[in-house]
């Protein structure tokens, strides 16, 4: 059974809807339910967001707990060319952060013209139109067949470019470690200057050609140390201080050059986690590029409570947040519950 989730009742999004949801039962609901299958069928206008849609967003973020135990993919259709992700994404971190996860790509837009549809239809020699739907029925599927994974052990990637000894966001992963290295094995990658350049942009040929060898443009850092961990491991953690109200250059770059593993690999058997910090403020539009590039774009499963997120600017601050042993204690179990097997 599904729930679906639509705020506003727009007639392309209705007709989108009775397509994908062919078959399948399913009923709409104005509130959502703790341990539901849930379909977030959204829609922007030329403004951009609807008043009920942002009721939504803000009864997901005042809630606690609200979508505990849920599981959901997310519909977005446009009035406009614009908007769109904006929109996924702000759902998606508050629906997390809510207590609901998401499988990896989670997310099906379709802007006005559908041009966003293009080089799928290419590949599948159909119309953009046909490809949306197609898409969105698919969606409809996976969110019917998604079971989050549990590991009896599980491999734990960090990937951060930060010091030691200067950063706070480091600092604070050196305090969840201690909370998890029992139970986890654990792989830091640092990504600082001159390990990792950012990626070339070459054509999508030359860029499948490189990737068949399980290669790139550039090889290096990325092609021999970071792509093998990444494929080893079940949980991703990215540590990333907020710089310029965006993910750091060395983490951005390796996103753009993940584009190439992403054409003969995914990341949908693992789940995706984030550590921000900002000095100031902005650490929401931090975990919202993290979610974008990781897990709409790029594959990854975005477990419940997937961000730990603190402002704080520098390493003093950090270590006098009140109550920031029992934020980390709460952040690790949560991670715990998430990933590990389920007692008997
Ligand atoms: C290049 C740069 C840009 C930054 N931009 C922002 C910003 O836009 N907003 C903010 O709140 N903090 C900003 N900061 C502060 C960091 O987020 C802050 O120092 C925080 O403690 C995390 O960084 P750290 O782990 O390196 O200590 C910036 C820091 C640097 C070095």
């Amino acid at each position: 059974m599904i729930d679906v989730l639509m705020p506003v009742r727009a007639p392309r999004l209705l007709r989108v809807l009775e397509f994908a949801l062919e078959g399948v039962e399913y009923r709409f609901v104005e509130k959502p339910r703790q341990g539901t299958r849930i379909l977030f069928a959204l829609c922007t206008d030329q403004c951009g967001i609807h008043p009920q849609t942002l009721e939504l967003l803000r009864l997901l973020r005042s809630e606690t707990g609200v979508l505990e135990g849920c599981k959901a993919v997310v519909i977005v259709d446009g009035e406009s060319e614009l908007y769109t992700k904006e929109l996924a994404q702000e759902l998606c971190l508050a629906a997390s952060l809510a207590g609901c996860c998401f499988p990896g790509k989670p997310l099906v837009e379709g802007t006005a013209s559908l041009y966003n549809q293009h080089i799928l239809a290419q590949q599948r020699g159909l119309s953009v139109e046909q490809t949306y739907l197609l898409r969105c029925r698919e969606l409809v599927q996976r969110l019917l067949d998604y079971e989050p994974p549990r590991f009896e052990r599980p491999s734990l990637l960090v990937l951060h470019a930060s010091e030691k000894g200067r950063s706070a966001t480091l600092w604070l992963w050196e305090k969840l470690r201690r909370r998890l290295e029992e139970v986890c094995d654990i792989q830091e990658v640092s990504l600082q200057n001159g390990t990792i350049y950012d990626c070339r942009g070459c054509s999508y040929h030359a860029c499948l050609h490189f990737a068949q060898n399980e290669g790139c443009f550039y090889g290096g850092a990325i092609a021999e140390t970071v792509l093998p961990a990444i494929r080893r491991s079940n949980v991703l953690l990215f540590l990333c201080p907020n710089y310029n109200d965006a993910v750091s250059a060395n983490l951005t770059a390796l996103f753009n050059r993940l584009t190439s593993f992403l054409l003969h690999s995914h990341l949908y058997d693992k789940y995706l986690y984030g550590m921000v910090v900002s000095g100031y403020s902005g650490s929401d539009l931090v975990a919202r590029q993290l979610l974008g590039a990781m897990c709409l774009n790029k594959t990854a499963q975005l477990p419940p409570h997937f961000c730990m997120l603190q402002t704080a600017n520098d390493l003093q601050a950090i270590q006098q947040l009140p109550k920031i042993e029992e934020q980390l204690d709460h952040f690790a179990e949560g991670i715990l519950r998430n990933i590990l097997p389920t007692a008997k």
